[in-house]
């Protein structure tokens, strides 16, 4: 797959990593020079708008608040896959995939784990590979996502349409919130039996 990484920074990193790993082929672009990371995944470098036309499909790995301003600087995007993995930065909650104004077919996923986790080869806990909820509208690029995941050594799990983002991403502002107040947020999702 051809993946362009907007943004530099630990999500950026992370996942990189893994997908270059697996074979990809990667563009960086980022507001400071993307060298020292494109040079770590084996990368090219762009800007924003060079990145867009190579890729696939994007990840969008920089603060909510900076989507607007990359996406206009990226230009059209059509039959592109853009893989959102933000989160409201207050974790108030307030939605961000279905804000997202572009053409191309918008996937929230990777938004759930702290950047640490996506280091992890595999990311596995008590022997069960992490699960990796995504939202979106279009069968080809949430199936372009799976394999993402899978490329990550995690399960995929469809959880809806982009309109069920906001769960992802309220989920995100919940769990996160838990874990910055000392609590074991994982120890609420218990199993079934
Ligand atoms: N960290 C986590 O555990 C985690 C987990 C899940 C999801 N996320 C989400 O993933 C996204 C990236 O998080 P991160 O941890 O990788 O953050 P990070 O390490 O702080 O990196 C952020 C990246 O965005 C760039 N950036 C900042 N402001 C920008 C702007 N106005 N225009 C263009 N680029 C800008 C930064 O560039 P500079 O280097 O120039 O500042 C940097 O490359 C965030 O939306 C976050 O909510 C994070």
């Amino acid at each position: 797959m051809r993946i362009g990484i907007f943004g530099t920074g630990g999500m950026a990193d992370a996942l990189g990593t893994q997908w270059a790993r697996a074979g990809h082929d990667l563009v960086v672009s980022g507001r400071s020079d993307p060298a020292a990371l494109a040079g770590r995944l084996g990368a090219a470098t762009g800007t924003w708008r060079e990145t867009a036309a190579f890729a696939d499909v994007l990840l969008l790995a920089i603060p909510a608040g900076a989507i607007g301003d990359v996406l206009a600087a990226a230009g059209p995007l059509p039959g592109k896959v853009l893989v959102d993995c933000t989160n409201d930065p207050g974790l108030t909650g307030t939605p961000v995939a279905s804000r997202i104004v572009t053409d191309a077919h918008v996937v929230k996923a990777f938004n759930l784990a702290h950047v640490d986790v996506w280091r992890m080869t595999p990311p596995v806990f008590d022997g069960r590979p992490l699960s990796v909820p995504l939202c979106g509208d279009d069968p080809a690029a949430l199936e372009a996502v799976s394999t993402l995941v899978r490329d990550v050594g995690a399960k995929p799990v469809r959880a809806g349409g982009l309109d069920r983002a906001a769960l992802l991403e309220a989920t995100a502002a919940f769990a996160i919130g838990l874990w910055f107040a000392g609590e074991d947020a994982q120890a609420i999702l218990t199993p079934v039996s």
